[in-house]
């Protein structure tokens, strides 16, 4: 069979790791998927870096993105790249002609998913971003197929890996949040600019995809009342000890009575009986409530190169089945406009 084409946008910690894993399992993948996948460009912002003996040929490095987005012999991109633009330009370009796309774009798809799920609606195209949030834990195909048929009430996610860190070790020893940061930071958990973690806006915007998901609407990431860290001390970690309970910054969406949503990203104290409060070290998980499903516990690696490239190998495998059965996921696009609703009003 004719090989399923690739245009890699990125090839940093997930990238490199995603041209390992399809060289190592390139033979178990092509039976699974019926044809083998082939990487055919691999965008970069430099030339000439060693990567370490990645397992392609250096002539498929290119630092024209769009250009190859668009080459007529590409069926899927996968862009691990992140931000904004030109992300979204690249996207945008290969959606609406019928490419598949495989993302882990968190910030474009909390800012300005809409325009991607409409550029995939022109182009009959699929839009698959598994590891847009919890890296490696299967949720985004749970909520958007096998619990389609049920109505989500709510869902309560530890969704960033640094903040957990740093809280548990707070938790843990009594250290301060400057403490458990530098300590964060040492292991190399938490950025040189730990900014996005620590502020909430990581976790804000990965709630903003998973209450779109979850209520089958569109919220973006400034509709999501957000509240990083930085302000939790010793004592505040040490009164919730005493009180049975542990802080945890977690992201809470909900249907609110009067049939809106609300989004939220705070560190609030829980028992340490809720199914959350054990979740340790630099781990996510994420706790959903369905009509008839009942609670569901979602529990993994969040983060890292190899986690996350397993989550857009699974898509990658998803849609590239898809191609060949010439058919694409159902759309998910919002068909629901809840009004979200701001803390004041819930
Ligand atoms: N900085 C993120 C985290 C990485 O700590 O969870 C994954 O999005």
């Amino acid at each position: 069979k004719e090989p399923v084409k690739v245009a890699l946008l990125g090839c940093g910690n997930v990238g490199a790791e995603v041209v390992r894993l399809l060289h190592e399992q390139a033979d178990d993948l092509t039976a699974r998927i019926g044809a083998p996948i082939e990487i055919v460009g691999v965008a970069v912002r430099r030339l000439g870096r060693d990567r370490g003996g990645l397992p392609v040929d250096s002539s498929i490095f290119t630092t024209d993105a769009l250009g190859l987005v668009k080459r007529d012999d590409v069926d899927v991109v996968v862009e691990v790249v992140g931000g904004i633009e030109p992300a979204r330009t690249w996207l945008v370009e290969a959606l609406s002609a019928g490419k598949s796309v495989v993302t882990a774009n968190k910030a474009l798809l909390a800012e300005d998913g809409g325009t991607l799920h409409d550029a995939a609606a022109r182009g009959s195209a699929d839009l698959y971003y598994e590891a847009a949030v919890a890296g490696a834990i299967p949720l985004l195909r749970p909520l958007r197929e096998s619990l389609h048929g049920d109505r989500i009430t709510r869902v309560t996610g530890i969704v960033n890996g640094t903040t957990n860190f740093i809280l548990s070790s707070m938790d843990a020893t009594g250290a301060g949040f400057g403490e458990a940061l530098e300590e964060a930071t040492t292991l190399g958990y938490a950025e040189a600019d730990p900014t996005a973690d620590v502020e909430g806006f990581d976790a804000a915007a990965k709630a903003a995809i998973l209450a779109s998901l979850a209520f089958h609407t569109r919220v973006g990431a400034a509709d999501v009342y957000r509240e990083g860290i930085t302000e939790v001390s010793a004592a505040d970690v040490a009164s919730a000890k005493a009180m049975g309970c542990t802080i945890k910054l977690l992201c809470i969406a909900t249907r609110t009575g009067d049939g809106g949503v609300s989004v939220r990203v705070h560190p609030a104290m829980i028992p340490r009986t809720h199914p959350l409060a054990g979740v340790g070290d630099a781990f996510n998980a994420v706790f959903v409530e369905a009509e008839a499903a009942g609670q569901l516990m979602f529990y993994g690696r969040g983060a890292g190169g190899a986690p996350t490239a397993s989550a857009v190998l699974g898509d990658l495998v998803a849609v590239a089945r898809n191609r060949l059965a010439k058919t694409r996921a159902a759309s998910e696009s919002a068909y629901a406009d809840l009004p979200v609703r701001s803390m004041g009003e819930v």
